[in-house]
């Protein structure tokens, strides 16, 4: 007979000790802690023709999103290929194949149909719901996890963290008073569950609600922040939250204490925060000293992988406020030509990434109205090229901030506006609103 995993699947190993091993990663990667590919190395080791094993190493990977990781997804890829697979991980392997070849939305609906099929792979869930929030799949990112909990009776191993995936899923289409009722549940299951805590992090940045929202992360980081490799982007969540309330020392702070304590680290998905922690406070015209230099300088070795236009977009963002203008164009001009690719990062580049790159030149370059034009043409289309909301509102911030500086009062108005509609209790959007309103006035009394 089969043996199963930690959630019941049947697995294609007969050895315990690497089965064991597998399911210590299963916990590492819904946990988002320690160093899962070690543990699957160390079920591989034991059974190195445990394809299952082979296949979650080589979804670990490409959801990392980097180009670095080309060469160890194909060894996991090949070696899976070569190895015992039952079905379900078979698929798994195709899926994370997809993925390697650019073929993001592929490889997702993949993941999703092994979830769906298979409601106990709660790795096929996480990596399905990973994937929707790279392509920017907000429908599914809810409705996938909310379809598995079915298999799950509450307390049961796996169910909390189903439920904080279903939390932040709720809260990026827009239900925040359950997202809220879930994930905290989630986060009373197993504290440590960074990806919980995250979501509600989430509805509290979507409500600007700051009395709820600095304590929530505050508080809760001795259990969610040890160990994890997910835990800079709470920081960098805290540290938006205290720019909302104008303590941009506090956010500084932050960011090198907790978002970036080692400059030189070379997380991908680390680097992308800190860009756009920096870039929030380039536009408050705040002083950041050498950390866009710093940052930029990690940026260089990835600046023309144009692998995901989401990623780019950032590099961009590093390159221009380190004054490296020219690495910027280097950027644009490897997009322009993945623009030209039929992929998947081809469509997201051509309609989305691309013209906000140019946007943010225009900004850095001065030209506030092909800014602002650029991104108020492309925001409504954002979400095909991944990330969340908040992180997508740094192209509403960079729009707001274009037309106040370029004097489009109406335009900064209407921002401005519905900033403070999505967010009546954030005094950062109250602050803005002010800005566009005196705008507004002088213009009449010109
Ligand atoms: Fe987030």
């Amino acid at each position: 007979m089969a043996l199963t995993d930690r959630y019941g699947n049947p697995v294609s190993t007969q050895s315990r000790a690497a089965l064991e091993n597998y399911n210590a990663a299963l916990d590492l990667i819904r946990l988002y802690r320690g160093d899962p590919v070690a543990a699957l190395d160390a079920a591989l080791a034991e059974d190195p023709d445990f394809g299952g094993a082979w296949a979650a190493r080589a979804g670990l990977l490409v959801t990392a999103t980097d180009k670095a990781y080309a060469e160890e997804t194909a060894k996991s890829l090949r070696a899976g290929a070569a190895a015992r697979l039952n079905e379900r991980e078979r698929l798994h392997l195709q899926a994370a194949q997809d993925w390697a070849e650019g073929r993001f939305i592929d490889g997702t609906m993949r993941y999703g149909r092994i979830a769906q099929e298979n409601p106990r792979d709660a790795l096929a869930l996480q990596y399905a719901h990973v994937g929707c929030f790279f392509v920017g799949m907000q429908s599914e990112l809810r409705d996938w996890p909310l379809q598995a909990l079915r298999a799950f009776k509450t307390g049961e191993d796996g169910f909390s963290y189903i439920q904080g995936m279903a939390a932040f899923g709720l809260e990026e289409c827009g239900d925040y008073a359950r997202a809220d009722i879930c994930g905290r549940q989630a986060v009373e299951a197993d504290p440590r569950d960074g990806w919980a805590v995250h979501a509600v992090a989430h509805v509290n940045e979507m409500r600007g609600d700051l009395d709820a929202g600095i304590p929530w992360l505050a508080n809760g980081a001795q259990h969610w922040a040890p160990d994890s490799g997910f835990a800079y982007h709470n920081w960098w969540h805290l540290a938006l939250l205290y720019l909302d309330k104008g303590d941009t020392a506090q956010a500084l702070a932050l960011y090198d204490e907790k978002v970036r304590p080692d400059v030189n680290a070379q997380v991908m998905l680390e680097w992308i925060d800190a860009s756009a922690l920096l870039w929030r406070l380039h536009l408050e015209g705040a002083d950041v000293g050498a950390r866009f230099a710093q940052l930029a300088a990690c940026w260089a070795r990835a600046g023309e992988d144009a692998f995901y236009a989401f990623n780019d977009l950032h590099a961009v963002m590093a390159f221009l406020g380190a004054g490296r203008a020219a690495d910027a164009e280097r950027t644009l001009k490897a997009m322009r030509s993945a623009a030209a690719d039929g992929g998947d990062n081809g469509h997201m580049t051509r309609r989305v990434g691309l013209p906000l790159a140019e946007a943010f030149v225009a900004f850095e370059a001065g030209r506030y109205g092909e800014c602002v034009e650029k991104i108020m043409t492309t925001r409504g289309v954002a979400q095909r090229f991944g990330g969340s909301h908040a992180q997508r509102d740094i192209l509403t911030l960079t729009a707001l901030h274009a037309a106040l500086r370029g004097g489009f009062a109406a335009t900064a108005e209407a921002i401005a506006i519905e900033r403070l509609a999505h967010k009546p209790q954030s005094p950062w959007a109250g602050r803005l609103a002010r800005r566009a309103r005196e705008l507004s006035a002088e213009q009449r009394a010109a």
